[in-house]
């Protein structure tokens, strides 16, 4: 087994602790530092009469930070109500939101991927159909994206997937599903020119971090971007 491959310390614990990546780690470090899902959001949102939340999770499988969400809120966070009093629908009571292309780990999600405030797509999230099924079960007071490409080892080539994966975060969801008042995280691999990304980051949020959580790879050459408090 290469190195790289060795289960270490935060890969064991994810899994003690019912996690089926160790990715884990770097949202609850992220939260913790700037309260992605603080409910209360809401309030800012016209429209949207009671503090709640509706999170959307881009790159999910194999589900450990939609684990970490719904433990958290699952059983305490009221879903946000949709705005222009649209009720009756199950997509009206989301809590979370979530896309990937892989299907997410059964292993430790103890029932919770069946609840019915928890909605989850197998798919592209650049492409329309899965943009329309999330679009339709928004605004979100919250995105979150881990979503990163096949890696080939080739840096240049990575860090360019990587950077459109970003792009299409912030300009398909951030920018149209965003509520005002609301918080990114989103991953993006160092070594591309982002400046372009961070411009558009800086105009949509009223204060935008880079942030590597001390649960990344030594070796690895990712990062996330924090936008607080969207416009
Ligand atoms: C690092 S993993 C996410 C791990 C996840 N945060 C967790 O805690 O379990 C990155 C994921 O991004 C997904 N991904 C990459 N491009 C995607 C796309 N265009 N649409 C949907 N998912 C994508 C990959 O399939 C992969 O599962």
């Amino acid at each position: 087994m290469a190195s790289y491959e060795k289960p270490d310390f935060w890969a064991l614990k994810a899994q003690k602790e019912g996690y089926p990546a160790r990715s884990v780690y770097k949202l609850k470090e992220i939260d913790d530092k700037y309260h992605l899902f603080k409910p209360g959001t809401s309030r800012l949102v016209p429209g949207l009469p009671e503090p709640g939340i509706r999170i959307l999770e881009l790159g999910a499988a194999p589900g450990s930070w939609s684990l970490y969400v719904l433990r958290l809120y699952a059983k305490t966070g009221k879903p946000a109500a949709l705005p222009g009093g649209r009720s009756g629908s199950a997509e009206n009571a989301i809590l979370l939101a979530a896309a990937d292309l892989l299907p997410l780990s059964r292993r430790f999600d103890g029932g919770l991927f069946d609840r019915k405030d928890f909605f989850f797509i197998q798919g592209d999230f650049t492409e329309s159909a899965v943009k329309g099924e999330l679009t339709r079960r928004g605004p979100y007071t919250t995105i979150i994206s881990d979503a990163a490409p096949a890696t080939t080892g080739i840096r240049t080539v990575d860090t360019l997937r990587s950077l459109a994966l970003a792009e299409e975060v912030v300009l398909s969801y951030a920018e149209k599903s965003l509520a005002p008042g609301g918080n990114l995280a989103l991953k993006v691999f160092q070594g591309a020119d982002t400046a372009a990304l961070l411009k558009r980051l800086r105009e949509q949020f009223n204060n935008v971090k880079s942030f590597k959580p001390v649960a990344c790879r030594s070796d690895s050459f990712e990062t996330y971007y924090i936008g607080l408090g969207k416009r």
